[in-house]
């Protein structure tokens, strides 16, 4: 039987190989930043979620060194026997404040948040709507959920509207819409203002999940609903990325919704607190981002400056104006080709192929950050152009 079974897995690992599809990881032998080390080169990174450009931060880091001084290094609880600390509430009343909702509820990653959302809050009697492109961990959180489902078109709000017609007509109880903010592979957003506006005909919940928004779209910082001047019902996001790229989620929201998630949420009751390293560089990337103005400028000018030279070489991307800038191949072995030869002209990227997008929607998803300089994007663009003609893709 086990060996049958290994041979079975064994299987399973060729098939995906001969697909192209298998993904290797590289080890980088120094801190996340603009230029990582692996082996005793630098490489220009061009693939992280660090929008900010404060994964290696000094005042994240002295705040983490900090608290392991006054808080010590590991919690060895989950949060209501005896794993909370000052500064897990402090973290999730600034949270909170930052994003404008009554109270906030750390998990230890945003994957749990989402996955724990949905099962306390909605029943049997209930409905969630939820777009065809949203994150693995939103559709895993809905499958832990009674609530009947519903799923629209990525972004479409005829689809929606339907759905949302036929939510009601089967006698939902109430209804949630659950959405990316920003649809982490294209880069798009989601026409939030619309969803509101549907939200309000139909008397139905808005759940964003703002992984990557959170600290750089918006006037503030505050994320999609504030970039286009909404606010909406529930919110999930994580420190894993612009808040210092670290570790852990959250979800904001009315105090109703927080405490009920505090009693019920499996993730939150079942799983150990976050370790204060991580709440206070937390707390701290927060400080950095209410005074980040300038930070998610450059971000922004980068953005605009990046894709203009892509399209300039005449590569195809999806349109947008995220910092998330999918250049798109098509076959997921060309994307390896691409990503391997841009490798050896020193520049880090991962293709992004079958099962995280569509068969032949591969791509190389590049992402800006706030710490590249002009100087860094002219030469990831002119080895973009270099690979680009070695594999074929121009
Ligand atoms: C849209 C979205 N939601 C949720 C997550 C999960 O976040 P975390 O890394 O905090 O688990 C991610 C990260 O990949 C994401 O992109």
């Amino acid at each position: 039987m086990t060996t049958a079974f290994h041979e079975h897995l064994k299987q399973v690992l060729t098939d995906i190989s001969d697909a192209g599809l298998y993904k290797t990881e590289r080890a980088i032998s120094g801190p996340q930043r603009g230029y990582v080390t692996v082996g005793d080169t630098a490489f220009l990174n061009l693939c992280a979620n660090n929008y900010l450009g404060l994964a290696d931060d000094e005042r994240l880091e002295h705040a983490a060194k900090n608290a392991i001084d006054d808080f010590g290094y590991g919690m060895a609880s989950v949060r209501f026997i005896c794993g909370t600390q000052t500064l897990h509430r402090e973290l999730e009343n600034d949270l909170a404040q930052f994003l404008g909702m009554d109270d906030s509820i750390l998990f230890a990653a945003c994957f749990d948040a989402n996955g724990g959302l949905f099962e306390p809050l909605l029943g049997p009697e209930d409905a969630i709507i939820s777009d065809a492109l949203n994150h693995a961990s939103i559709i895993d959180g809905i499958r832990l959920c009674k609530a009947k489902r519903y799923r629209y078109a990525n972004a479409n709000m005829e689809d929606l509207r339907l759905k949302l017609s036929q939510a009601r007509a089967d006698g939902a109880r109430f209804v949630m819409i659950a959405t990316d903010g920003v649809f982490s592979m294209d880069g798009t957003l989601a026409p939030l203002a619309e969803i509101r506006a549907l939200a309000d005909e139909f008397d139905a919940l808005v759940m964003v999940d703002d992984c990557h928004a959170t600290g750089f779209m918006g006037a503030t910082g505050a994320g999609t609903p504030e970039h286009v001047g909404i606010k909406v019902d529930v919110l999930t996001g994580t420190l894993g990325k612009a808040l210092g790229g670290a570790i852990g989620g959250y979800i904001a929201a009315s105090q109703p919704v927080v405490d009920l998630l505090r009693q019920r949420a499996r993730p939150y009751l079942f799983s150990n607190a976050l370790p204060p390293v991580v709440c206070a560089a937390g707390i701290e990337a927060l400080n950095i981002v209410r005074e980040g103005h300038d930070l998610r400028a450059r971000l922004f000018e980068n953005a605009t400056f990046w894709r203009a030279g892509l399209k300039r070489l005449g590569f195809e991307l999806l349109p947008g104006e995220h910092p998330i800038v999918p250049v798109m191949i098509g076959e997921a072995r060309q994307a390896q080709e691409m990503a391997t030869r841009l490798f050896e002209l020193g520049v880090y990227v991962a293709g992004f192929f079958y099962p995280v997008v569509p068969h032949g929607m591969a791509r190389i998803r590049t992402q800006m950050n706030a710490s590249l300089t002009k100087g860094d994007l002219e030469r990831g663009l002119a080895a973009f152009e270099q690979a680009g003609r070695d594999t074929g893709v121009l």
